[in-house]
């Protein structure tokens, strides 16, 4: 694997998965194999978890990390080849990608969508001009279109959580009053694709995902209906993908109650974070003994330490 852009680009999921779930019980199993090496993380846009998570993986292997966040501390990049560099990116990717290759043995790095222009979006521009420019392993730490590393650590969640050979999982559309990009319905979705699960994807009309992910898996527009006799239900908010970026609905009707939960098969809720009280879930799902969004957060350090690993292993 040369760069973890997405969760495609793992040799192998199924052993990725396992490798995860052993670093949970042994973290520092490997804990010299990042020896005098150094994980840049680069942020152009805010985390806590991701954040925290990576470096606490980086760490427990071995390795020295260096954080930056590039939307206030760095020189604006510019990406584009061939332009008079004018305005207010006064530094190209060709330099700070071949400069940080240089001080760093691997990067990480988060850059959102914009959410303005779908087609630009979809180029992952930050994330694959690095791995282009860049002379080392590259790792997506949430782009305009995935979220893999929190793909790989929900998959140990719902291992470590599931009672019977082929749960029922519904990814379900909860509201939210900002446009939120894709990438972790997006990634949760292509991650499911290597689950045996009867996996089913709720949200209201005009919220349909880009359907060269979600393929042929059965998408419905009555949440009350997708999550009957659900074992697990994953809230997520995105905008709107066929008109992009827009925001159709704030109502609460889709947002996650007790009595909503009560449909399902006393499922357990689960949720990335940062979640909004009260908007995409209530109170009273959230404190709920059924919510694994903290034990999530808790697999994005063996997830990241699973990634880190394959990455130098086939270095
Ligand atoms: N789930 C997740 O990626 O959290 P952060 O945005 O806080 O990193």
């Amino acid at each position: 694997m040369k760069h973890f852009i997405t969760l495609n680009d793992l040799p192998n999921f199924q052993k990725a998965l396992d490798l995860a779930k052993s670093l949970k019980e042994s973290p520092y199993s490997h804990e010299d194999i990042g020896k005098r090496k150094t994980l840049g993380l680069l942020f152009f846009n805010p985390s806590l978890r991701t954040r925290l998570s990576t470096q606490k993986a980086a760490q427990q292997l071995g390795f020295s990390t260096m954080v930056m966040n590039f939307s206030n501390e760095a020189w604006a990049l510019e990406f584009e080849d061939g332009t008079q560099m004018r305005g207010i990116r006064s530094e190209h990717i060709r330099e700070a990608a071949a400069v940080v290759s240089q001080y760093c043995d691997m990067v990480a790095i988060r850059a959102f969508a914009s959410l303005t222009n779908k087609k630009q979006d979809e180029a992952e521009i930050v994330l694959k001009s690095f791995a282009k420019y860049a002379k080392i392993p590259v790792i997506n730490m949430e782009s305009a279109t995935g979220h893999p590393l929190q793909a790989l650590a929900d998959a140990v969640t719902l291992e470590e959580h599931k009672k019977k050979y082929r749960p029922k999982v519904v990814l379900t559309w909860t509201p939210h009053p900002k446009a939120l990009p894709h990438a972790v319905a997006n990634s949760f979705t292509q991650m499911m694709s290597f689950q045996e699960a009867d996996y089913v994807i709720a949200n209201p009309k005009g919220y349909d995902l880009d359907k060269n992910i979600t393929k042929n898996i059965p998408v419905l527009h009555n949440q009350s209906e997708a999550i009957q006799n659900a074992d697990f239900v994953y809230a997520k908010n995105w905008c709107s993908y066929q008109q992009y970026g827009q925001i159709l609905r704030t109502d609460e009707k889709w947002m996650l109650t007790k009595e909503k939960m009560s449909l399902t098969k006393n499922a357990k809720f689960m949720h990335c974070l940062p979640i909004r009280r009260n908007i995409v879930a209530s109170d009273s799902v959230l404190d709920n003994s059924n919510s694994l969004v903290i034990e999530q957060a808790n697999n994005r350090t063996f997830a990241a330490q699973a990634v880190l690993k394959i990455l130098l292993d086939h270095a």
